[in-house]
């Protein structure tokens, strides 16, 4: 039968008002598996009860029964509806046994039960349980698991499972089998196992309350000296949780298990975390500052998700920031506790900008709480993640401290052992501060950026100054008129003769289209500092003037609004000199020369003011972009910049040599603003540049030195970069996460001919679509770059889509996310964004495309 109402072009709509609560529960599942990479049996016990009307409903994807057994006996009385198996039960409470076959070594989407360097692993958020075997696979179904395991000893000699190790045997045919239970209810896309030949780097913690928990970070032998980063992090973070938020580790183990081949960067499983192994193994050889970092604040995050997400999961996948953004939020406040919070700050919004804010600006923007999808892996998205933080951000700020923890306490102890909403978790801040948020709750309808304008006028006379302010939340799609948003806007005044605050720093809610605010005892010129700490996620447009920025750069005490000021002054200018062609860069050298000059200034901050706004974001300024002229104003501005000061850029090169490596806050400052010298360095055209970026290169023990000055060298036209990128290749070949950084350096060269170099690494030995990591490196690395895959020919969109197109039969998962560069086609000229629009609908014409796909292909089109 044919079901007229769904063509293969648009895959069903799943809606939020469909939510129905499920007919049956499954308090209880036991597991079986027969391991094995070309045939796994899996046998599933599920106790089942009553809830409501209908029959049970087991999703299933792949799946054929070999067996149904109803409270014991065979049962032939079911049916398949869309791959789940369907079931009419007479009583209350069953027990229903099904036995399935599955082939892990032949899994590329890497969803469910896959095989990753000879070992076995799963991926089961959001839907992959379902093909491991049939069960409602919904969040709001909490089961207590029992899994029991048999495999090949020599092959897979280390079986894991979730919850506490319960028993294990050996079977006497070369093979044994382990048990595992967990005894806290949870969701299907919890539930992780890994078989494989692994070793432990292994510590214990005790919890604030005496619980002795062991810790394990399993991977392959040869990987293991590089686990012991990781593993502070985890203890570092389980600390923190138990400090800053009050909340413990609840069972006897905790495991993490690295793999190389993972759609995503890891996931929180109750009690067995899998990591992609780009987020555990770290040592100073192969492994950048930033790596380290990413390491440590996904530890953190996947280990948080214990309560913002295991012990209170979601509804329904509507709900997913829910647990994201609340989670990302508690990572980011971890990182800032661990060295600079300000440079925390400055990174996660620039990482906001780079991801979110395009998102909201296109079509594929949504609410952080949507209303509709088709696919829900294509939600996993900055506005969930990072645009959520942002919201529980904004509550923490409205709430205060402690009235915020005392919201995330009820909240936890409200929904424990729950599938909650994010419905719950603003009343529970409600409750516990007695704040109405009513209004506040459109951060969870509407999509879309909001811009702020804000006008400061001065009345010398009578010592007083008012700041007008508007706001505007852009229509998205779906969405054609929006209602006001709640911004808690940080304002603060200073002087701009003495440099002195004129006010105290103001946290205004800023709730209507418009409002203005009087500011007493203004007795100098005012500057106006605004969004202080980024305390709103919005675009903010004032009437300061160069002068006012600069003066700001150097005056203001918040650090962010610091950073912010001399990133706005940069903007200003490269927007002006894109316009015109031409652009006046003093303000700029000058802000960037009392910068560098500031002793008290943390070296990783001056690195960061000092950096000038990515392509990509100054394109986002502009109404249509442009990629030539922005790389033309861009580069222009660099190289003045890096010419006017080129004593200073020595001086702060020379200032930053280390003796011997070290992880702390301050030489990881004085590393990166060493990169940064040294690319200003060679902006200046100075001769010496490719010799000292050479020499730092050959000289380096430490990775990020050895790929900063790489990241110099792969834009040079002398055989410097061919020496150096031999040199990497083959000192790193044998090492994918390293081999990862080679491709994607590549693919973000600024020369001419980097499309021609991106089309021969797609066909290097080493390339592959299969692992997304190397996919990610070369293909998502190169649709970043705004120069080499604008190229006015179209041949980049063109080299995009041909890979997605080949990635989809593989991964559609991974290969959806990469699709958003080509979806941007209407923010540029007419003939790139045909170009554009002519891929994406060679990509929608190919037959059996994924759900992944036809969903951002049609939504980008549309
Ligand atoms: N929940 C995981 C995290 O935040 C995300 C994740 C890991 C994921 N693997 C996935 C999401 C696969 C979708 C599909 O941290
Ligand atoms: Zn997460």
């Amino acid at each position: 039968m044919v079901d007229a109402t769904r063509t293969p072009m648009t895959p069903p709509v799943i809606r939020r008002s469909d939510y129905r609560p499920p007919a049956w529960h499954v308090p209880e599942i036991a597991l079986d598996f027969d391991l094995d990479p070309q045939a796994t049996r899996v046998t599933a016990t599920l106790s089942v009860t009553r809830n409501g009307e209908g029959p049970l409903r087991l999703d299933g994807d792949g799946l054929t029964p070999r067996s149904v057994l109803v409270d014991g006996t065979p049962h032939n009385d079911w049916r398949l509806e869309d791959g789940a198996l369907v079931l009419d039960l007479p009583g209350d409470a069953h027990e229903i046994t099904t036995e399935v076959v599955i082939e892990p070594q032949a899994n590329t989407q890497l969803m469910g039960l896959y095989a990753s360097g000879g070992n076995l692993c799963t991926q089961c958020e959001a839907e992959g349980f379902r093909r491991i075997t049939f069960f409602p696979d919904r969040p709001d179904i909490l089961s207590r698991y029992r899994v029991r395991m048999v495999a090949d000893k020599a092959r897979f000699p280390v079986l894991l499972a979730n919850g506490d190790p319960v028993a294990s045997g050996d079977l006497g045919d070369g093979r044994h089998w382990a048990e595992w239970s967990d005894p806290f209810p949870k969701p299907c896309y919890l539930f992780a196992l890994v078989a494989g030949d692994l070793v432990a780097n292994r510590a214990q913690f005790v919890t604030a309350s005496g619980r002795e928990v062991q810790l394990g970070i399993w991977v392959r032998a040869p990987d293991l000296a590089k686990t012991d980063h990781a593993m502070r992090a985890l203890k570092t973070s389980m600390a923190w949780d138990e400090r800053v938020y009050g909340r413990e580790y609840d069972l006897d183990v905790f495991n993490i298990v690295a793999v190389d081949d993972f759609n995503f960067g890891a996931m929180e499983n109750k009690g067995l975390n899998i990591f992609n192994s780009r987020y555990i193994l770290a040592d100073p050889d192969t492994a950048t500052d930033y790596d380290y970092d990413g390491i440590a604040a996904v530890v953190a995050h996947e280990y948080f998700h214990n309560w913002s997400g295991n012990r209170v999961t979601c509804r329904d996948w509507f709900q997913l920031s829910l647990k994201e953004g609340f989670t990302v939020l508690r990572d980011q406040q971890f990182s800032g506790d661990q060295g600079s919070a300000a440079v925390k700050r400055i990174e996660d919004v620039r990482s906001l900008r780079a991801s979110q804010f395009p998102e909201d600006a296109g079509p594929l923007a949504h609410p952080i709480r949507p209303d509709a999808y088709q696919e829900i892996s294509n939600f996993y998205t900055a506005t969930i993640y990072n645009k959520g933080a942002e919201v529980v951000r904004m509550i923490a700020t409205i709430l205060g401290p402690t009235a915020f923890r005392a919201g995330t306490d009820l909240y936890f102890s409200r929904h424990d052992g729950t599938a909650a909403t994010c419905e719950d978790f603003v009343v529970a801040m409600e409750d516990a501060s007695g704040v109405d948020l009513s209004a506040f709750r459109r951060w969870y309808e509407q999509a879309g950026t909001p811009r702020v304008s804000a006008t400061l006028e001065h009345f010398p006379g009578g010592g007083r100054a008012t700041l007008s302010l508007r706001q505007a939340v852009p229509p998205t799609p779906g969405q054609q008129t929006k209602q006001p948003m709640v911004l808690p806007l940080k304002l603060r005044l200073f002087g701009a003769e003495t440099g002195r605050p004129l006010s105290d720093e103001r946290l205004f809610l800023f709730d209507q289209d418009a409002a203005t605010i009087t500011f007493e005892t203004v007795t100098e010129r005012p500057v106006l500092s605004i969004n202080r700490g980024f305390s709103a996620p919005v675009i903010v447009e004032t009437d300061r003037t160069s002068a006012d920025l600069a003066f700001l750069s150097a005056h203001d005490d918040d650090p962010f609004a610091r950073y912010e000021a001399m990133q706005q002054l940069m903007l200003d200018t490269l927007v002006a000199s894109v316009a015109s062609g031409h652009g006046d860069h003093a303000a700029v050298i000058d802000a960037i020369a009392n910068t560098l000059a500031d002793d008290r200034l943390d070296r990783a901050f001056v690195a960061e003011a000092v950096l000038l706004p990515s392509d990509s974001f100054i394109g986002d300024q502009m109404g249509v972009v442009d990629p030539d002229a922005i790389f033309a104003a861009r580069e222009a501005l660099r190289s003045d910049i890096g010419r006017a000061l080129l004593p200073e850029w020595r001086a702060a090169y020379a200032a930053t040599e280390a003796d011997a490596f070290e992880y702390t806050p301050d030489a990881k400052g004085k590393r990166r603003l060493r990169t940064v010298a040294l690319g200003y360095i060679a902006a200046s055209g100075a001769s010496d540049a490719d010799a000292i970026a050479f020499a730092q290169f050959e000289q380096a023990d430490n990775m990020t030195d050895r790929q900063g000055a790489l990241m110099t060298l792969v834009n040079s036209d002398s055989d410097d970069r061919i020496a150096a990128l031999d040199i990497f290749y083959n000192r790193y070949r044998d090492n994918p996460l390293v081999l990862d950084k080679w491709f994607t350096t590549q693919a973000l060269s600024t020369r001419a001919d980097t499309f021609e170099q991106v089309e021969e690494l797609a066909g290097h030995r080493d390339f592959t679509l299969t692992n997304p990591n190397r996919a990610r490196a070369l293909i998502g690395a190169f649709s970043m770059n705004q120069k080499a895959f604008h190229r006015a020919d179209g041949a980049g969109y063109r080299f995009l889509a041909d890979q997605l197109i080949a990635l989809d039969r593989i991964n559609p998962q991974t290969a959806a996310k990469m699709l958003p560069p080509l979806g941007r086609w209407r923010r540029f000229d007419r003939t790139r964004g045909e170009l554009m629009r002519a891929q994406l609908d060679r990509i929608l014409s190919v037959p059996g495309l994924s759900k992944d796909m036809l969903e951002q292909v049609g939504k980008s089109l549309s």
